[in-house]
C-alpha cells in the first residue's frame, strides 16, 4: 500500500470517528421519545417547522462555535472560557452548564429506566396485548408503581456509573457506532410498517402540515428547547468532544452533518408513531408517556414482535448510554479539574446526586403525584427539570456561547478556527459567523422573553 493512500484511510477513519461519537450523543432517548411527545403536544407540523428552522438559525451556529471552543483549548466548558477570555466571568456560563447536566441526567435516567422495563417485559413476552388501552394501563400501573420505576432508574445510573468510571467510554462508543446504525434501519423498517396502516395519511398530515395558526410564543419556546436538548447543545458536552477533534477536522460540515443526521432520526420516530397514533384513535397530546404506549402496540402487529420489540429498547438502552456518558462528562470534569476531586469520588457524587433527583423524578408519576407546594401549586420534579432545563438553562447556555464566540474572540482566529486556515468553506463561514454574533443572540433571546410571558 502506498502512502497517499494510508494516509486517505487514516483521515477517512478519524472523519466517521467524529460524526459517530457526536451523532451518539446527539442520537437517544431524545429523538425517539422526546421529539414525538412534544411534537404531539405542541401541534405537529407547527412544531416541526419551528424545531428545523432554529436548528438551521440557532442549533447549527452554537454547535459549531461548542467546537471551536473545544478544540481550541482542549479544555472543559470552565477552562475553556478561561483560556480564551482570560480574567473575565465568563467562565461562570459554566454553571449553568453543571445544573443543566445534573438535572437531565436525573429526568433522563427515569425514562432511560422505562426503557429497561420495556426490555425486560418485551424479553418476558409481557407486551403482547389487544388495544391501546391496555398498553396504557400497563404503562400506568408500571409508573405509578412504588419500586419498580425506582429500581430501573438506579440500574441505569450504576450503568452509566460503571462505564464513566472505568473510563471504558471507548467500549460504548464503539458499541454505538455498529448499534446506531442498526437502529437506524430498524427504525426505516418501522417507518415502511407505519406507512401501512390506516391511520398513515392523518398521521403524516399532523406532522408534515404545519398549521400557522398553531405557531405560538409557546411552541416556539418548546421546539427552541428541543432543538437544544436534541443537538446536546448548550452545557459544555459538544464542547468537550470539540476537544477529541483533530486538528484538521472540518468543524461546519461535521457540525451540520450531525444536525441533520439527528434530526433525521427525531424525523423518522415522528413518522413511526403519528400513524399509529390516529390509526388507534389515541390523543397525541399525552406527553411523556406518549411512546411507551404506542411503539409497544405498533411492535405486538408486527410479525416476530417479541424480537422487534426487545432488539428496539435494547437499542434504545444503548442510545441512552452514550448520551448519558456524554452529559456525565461535564460534571465530572468540573469536580476534577476544577476542585480536584479524584475521577472515582467526582463520579460518585455525580450518580449521588442524579440518583436522589432521579428517585423523586421517578417518583412524580406515583406516590408524589399528588405533591404540592403548600396547597398552592403542583410539584412535579420529572415535568419541571424537563421544562426548566431544556427549554431555559440550555437555550441560555447557548446564547452565552453564541455571544463570547461571536463578540469576545478575535475575529481571525475565529475565521482560522472554523474554516483550518482557510481550507474550509468560504460561503457558509459568514454565515455561522453572522448567525453566531446577531441571529442566535437576539433570536434566543426574543423567544425567551415571548416564551415566558416577559414581553
Ligand atoms: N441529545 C441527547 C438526546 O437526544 C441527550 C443529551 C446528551 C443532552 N448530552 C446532552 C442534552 C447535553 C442536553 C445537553 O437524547
Amino acid at each position: 500500500m502506498n502512502e497517499p493512500d494510508k494516509q486517505n484511510r487514516a483521515q477517512f477513519a478519524t472523519r466517521l470517528g467524529v460524526i459517530a461519537t457526536t451523532v451518539g450523543s446527539a442520537v437517544g432517548l431524545g429523538n425517539i421519545w422526546r421529539f414525538p411527545y412534544e411534537a404531539g403536544q405542541n401541534g405537529g407540523g407547527a412544531f416541526l417547522l419551528c424545531y428545523i428552522l432554529i436548528i438551521l438559525a440557532f442549533g447549527i451556529p452554537v454547535l459549531c462555535a461548542e467546537f471551536v471552543m473545544g478544540r481550541s483549548t482542549r479544555s472543559n466548558i470552565f477552562g475553556a472560557f478561561r483560556k480564551l477570555g482570560s480574567k473575565s466571568k465568563w467562565h461562570n456560563v459554566g454553571y449553568i452548564g453543571i445544573i443543566a447536566s445534573i438535572m437531565i441526567l436525573s429526568f433522563y435516567s427515569v425514562v432511560a429506566g422505562w426503557t429497561m422495563e420495556y426490555l425486560y417485559q418485551s424479553i418476558s413476552g409481557a407486551l403482547s396485548h389487544d388495544t391501546p388501552a391496555q398498553y396504557h394501563e400497563q404503562f400506568v400501573s408500571f409508573s405509578t408503581s412504588n419500586w419498580r420505576p425506582i429500581m430501573w432508574t438506579a440500574i441505569f445510573l450504576a450503568l452509566n456509573y460503571l462505564i464513566v468510571r472505568q473510563g471504558v467510554k471507548k467500549g460504548i462508543e464503539k458499541m454505538s457506532n455498529i448499534m446506531m446504525p442498526i437502529l437506524f434501519i430498524i427504525l426505516l423498517i418501522f417507518c415502511v410498517n407505519s406507512l401501512m396502516m390506516p391511520g398513515a395519511k392523518a398521521g403524516l398530515s399532523f406532522l408534515f402540515n404545519p398549521d400557522f395558526d398553531k405557531i405560538t410564543p409557546s411552541v416556539i419556546l418548546s421546539a427552541m428547547g428541543q432543538a437544544f436538548f436534541s443537538l446536546s447543545l448548550g452545557l459544555g458536552t459538544m464542547m468537550t468532544y470539540g476537544s477529541y477533534f483533530q486538528k484538521d477536522t472540518p468543524l461546519v460540515k461535521s457540525a451540520t452533518t450531525t444536525a441533520l443526521l439527528d434530526s433525521l432520526i427525531a424525523i423518522l420516530a415522528g413518522v413511526i408513531i403519528f400513524p399509529a397514533v390516529f390509526s388507534f384513535g389515541v390523543s397525541p397530546e399525552q406527553g411523556p408517556t406518549l411512546v411507551f404506549e404506542i411503539l409497544p402496540s405498533i411492535f405486538n402487529h408486527l410479525p416476530g414482535s417479541i424480537i422487534w420489540s426487545s432488539l428496539f429498547f435494547l437499542l434504545l438502552v444503548i442510545a441512552s448510554l452514550s448520551s448519558t456518558i456524554s452529559m456525565s462528562e461535564v460534571s465530572i470534569a468540573y469536580f476534577t479539574e476544577e476542585k480536584k476531586m479524584s475521577r472515582s469520588r467526582a463520579t460518585i457524587l455525580n450518580t449521588a446526586i442524579a440518583l436522589f433527583f432521579g428517585i423523586i423524578c421517578a417518583m412524580s408519576f406515583g406516590c408524589l403525584s399528588d405533591l404540592t407546594f403548600f396547597g398552592l401549586f403542583r410539584i412535579d420534579l420529572f415535568t419541571f427539570f424537563d421544562f426548566f432545563s431544556s427549554n431555559v438553562l440550555l437555550p441560555l447556555g447557548g446564547m452565552f456561547i453564541s455571544i463570547f464566540v461571536g463578540w469576545k474572540l478575535d475575529k481571525k482566529f475565529l475565521r482560522d478556527e472554523l474554516s483550518n486556515h482557510g481550507t474550509q468553506h468560504a460561503r457558509s463561514l459568514h454565515l455561522i459567523i453572522f448567525g453566531l454574533r446577531y441571529i442566535a443572540p437576539t433570536g434566543i433571546a426574543l423567544i425567551f422573553l415571548m416564551g415566558l410571558g416577559i414581553i
